[in-house]
């Protein structure tokens, strides 16, 4: 089987992008992986310190290999926004495949001191894990927002640059970028979701050199999400829109059952629900 960056390079290529998933449970992996096969794509499932912390580091990672092994399918696990060397180390030992570094909410000169040292670690311990950083703080919250979370950076001043960028490149010699380029983790409940800069998408393509990720991708519309593979977005995170539909098929298998208790007679509702989503983003970010 191809590794999880001859996937990403062969994405970069094509122009396409690979679809980075969030899970919280069994539910949404199902509901991801149902997706995946039907639609033999690979895929990214992520997930950030809260998520690993529900389900345990080893055991996310236990589920990715057996699923990967018994089925001979591209799935690749992440450990999404890691904010601390401890979290990677833990990572790194439970065998994820990538690691986010993410220390996007300290100054330039402090996310590269960190991130440079995470690279170091992962690399002395298996090159071939993959490691990102993360330039612009966008927020944290895979959840519906009321406002824009304090301190994100939204306005075209604040967006990442492209010298930003080669500079945090060079010095940390990370394998993927995330930029901030108008993408916000979460929904917002009642204003419209901040617009992509897709022209800010191909400066930094252009300085950089290595495939780009695109965090917060809920709520994007599709066009803004063509647009932003087209201009060199190779990988693409989604959470919030999945955690929707979760709530919307538990509600619905409760309504449509309301007495009922046996959890694997109502909770295929919402896998439902969740492989519905990725199915369309899946297409969407392969062109399908
Ligand atoms: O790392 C996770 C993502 O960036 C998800 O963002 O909740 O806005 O889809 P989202
Ligand atoms: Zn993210």
């Amino acid at each position: 089987m191809k590794t999880l960056k001859e996937f990403i390079q062969e994405a970069e290529k094509n122009k396409v992008a690979i679809g980075h998933f969030n899970v919280s449970d069994l539910v949404g992996l199902k509901a991801i992986f149902g997706a995946a096969r039907e639609l033999k794509l690979p895929i990214i499932i992520g997930v950030s310190e809260g998520e690993r912390d529900f389900i345990g580091v080893r055991q996310i990672a236990a589920l990715i290999k057996s699923l990967r092994e018994e089925h001979d399918f591209p799935i690749f696990l992440n450990a999404d926004h890691t904010k601390s060397l401890e979290k990677t180390k833990e990572a790194v030992k439970a065998g994820f495949d990538a690691i986010v570094f993410d220390a996007s909410k300290l100054s330039l000169k402090e996310n590269i001191k960190k991130t440079k040292e995470a690279v170091a670690y992962v690399k002395s311990v298996n090159p071939d894990i993959l490691v990102e950083g993360e330039i612009g703080y966008i927020g944290s919250g895979s959840t519906i927002l009321k406002e824009v979370p304090a301190g994100a950076v939204i306005k075209l001043e604040d967006l990442t640059k492209p010298e930003e960028a080669s500079q945090f490149l060079k010095e940390t010699d990370v394998d993927l970028l995330a930029p901030a380029v108008g993408n916000v983790h979460g929904i917002f409940k009642n204003a419209p979701q901040p617009n992509l800069n897709i022209e800010r998408i191909t400066e930094i393509k252009n300085a950089v050199g290595v495939p780009l990720v695109l965090h917060g991708g809920s709520g994007i519309k599709d066009e803004e999400l063509e647009a932003a593979i087209d201009a060199g977005i190779s990988i693409i995170h989604i959470n919030t829109e999945l955690r929707l539909a979760w709530r919307r098929g538990v509600e619905k298998a409760f309504r449509e059952n309301p007495e009922g208790v046996v959890p694997y007679e109502l909770l295929p509702t919402a896998v439902e629900e969740i492989k519905e989503v990725v199915e369309h983003k899946l297409k969407l970010f392969n062109k399908i």
